[in-house]
């Protein structure tokens, strides 16, 4: 008697890693700054800056990074502030305190050289298992497989894989089949255009919503196409909710005798959003913002326009409110803070949507802040 097949789940194609890399050397993404080099500082840096941030957007911060701290040493020796300060505006400030972080544990724990596996490099912090294959894959040509959220969803489409990803357990047997599809014999660059092509297909062909499976070099494997199911995949049956709150923000603004304008600031607890960061003082309400202002009846106090902002698990609506003070005393009556010339703002860690806020007012002439005479 004949036993039961065995359920294996999906097979993977044969063919599929030839034919994206042979894609990706022709259409793929191959002019970026930090291509075309084995240096694991470099691709290090880029990999964490790429981290849930667009290419466009790390294009603007990554030379600057780079320019200033050239080398994992000169990372490691750097003070926090001017870390934050150089990653201010690219958010998921987690990564720039990990990256320090990870900088100085090289430069003590492995003589200034980062280690080459996948597995060794995922012990340091912030490094996931995605990014450490990214870097010894660029490095060392290192046979592993990314599988961030834009990999996660080629594969489940190309495998229709039908797991629920928002399971642990069906990441992991995904990673495993990521794994099965790497190159078995790779020359030269292979796994550096393996590596890129899950990337730049993720990115510019099997996007989210309505893919370009016309321009696809694994269109005639892929599973989820074949069905006409590209939409299904990936099975995801938990969406991240976010909270929606206001957040109060008191933008107090002193203008000195000498016209040098400076912004009230505070560091942010070492825990939680934007942890580290400086920033405006921020309440829960109006009523809490009015109470702990120290000096509401000698300034003007002006509600701005709201912004919106969403964090990871937050919708936040920043409800900002202008305050002009006239002499350099605490803004709050905690006296938690302190005031910043505007000219050096740029020195300071401190959120894009804050930044963009306290930067808007700067572009303002100060007599527009001057409300009209009122009527007799
Ligand atoms: N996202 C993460 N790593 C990337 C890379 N090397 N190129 C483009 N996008 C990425």
């Amino acid at each position: 008697m004949s036993s039961p097949p065995v359920d294996t789940g999906p097979t993977v194609p044969a063919g599929f890693a030839a034919a994206l890399i042979a894609w990706q050397r022709l259409y793929g993404r191959n002019g970026l700054p930090w291509q075309h080099t084995r240096d694991p500082y470099v691709v290090w840096l880029s990999e964490v800056m790429l981290q849930q941030t667009q290419v466009s957007t790390v294009l603007t911060y990554f030379p600057r990074f780079l320019s200033r701290f050239p080398d994992v040493r000169s990372l490691a020796e750097a003070e926090n502030d001017e870390v934050m300060a150089l990653w201010s505006g690219l958010g998921y400030y987690s990564r720039a305190r990990n990256l320090h972080r990870c900088a100085q544990v090289v430069v003590a724990e492995h003589g200034g050289e980062f280690p080459r596996s996948a597995v060794a490099l995922a012990t340091l912090p912030g490094i996931g298992s995605s990014t450490a294959a990214a870097i010894a894959a660029f490095c060392h040509g290192e046979r592993v497989s990314i599988v961030d959220g834009n990999v996660r969803r080629v594969l489940s489409r190309l495998l229709a894989f039908s797991g629920d990803l928002s399971l642990a357990s069906a990441q992991k047997e995904l990673g495993l089949l990521a794994q099965a599809l790497v190159p078995k014999n790779t020359a030269g660059d292979d796994m550096t255009a393996y590596t890129q092509g899950l990337m730049d297909l993720g990115a510019t062909v099997c996007t989210r919503s309505r893919p370009m499976c016309e321009r696809c070099p694994v269109a005639h494997l892929c599973r989820a196409r074949a069905s006409g199911s590209t939409d299904q995949f990936p099975v995801k049956s938990r969406k991240i909710q976010r909270r929606h709150e206001t957040w109060w923000l008191l933008l107090a603004r002193m203008e000195q005798a000498s016209g040098q304008v400076l912004w009230w600031l505070e560091r942010r607890p070492a825990r939680g959003i934007w942890a580290g960061l400086y920033c405006t003082p921020v309440f829960d309400s109006e009523a809490s913002l009015l109470v702990n202002l120290a000096v509401a009846h000698r300034g003007q106090v002006r509600l701005l326009e709201p912004v919106s902002h969403s964090l990871t698990h937050r919708e936040l609506r920043l409800q900002p409110m202008l305050v002009e003070l006239v002499e350099p005393t605490a803004a709050v009556a905690s006296g938690e803070g302190q005031w910043v010339p505007e000219g050096n703002l740029h020195a300071h860690g401190i959120p894009a949507p804050i930044r963009a806020l306290l930067w808007a007012q700067a572009q303002q002439p100060v007599a527009a802040f001057q409300d009209p005479e009122p009527a007799r």
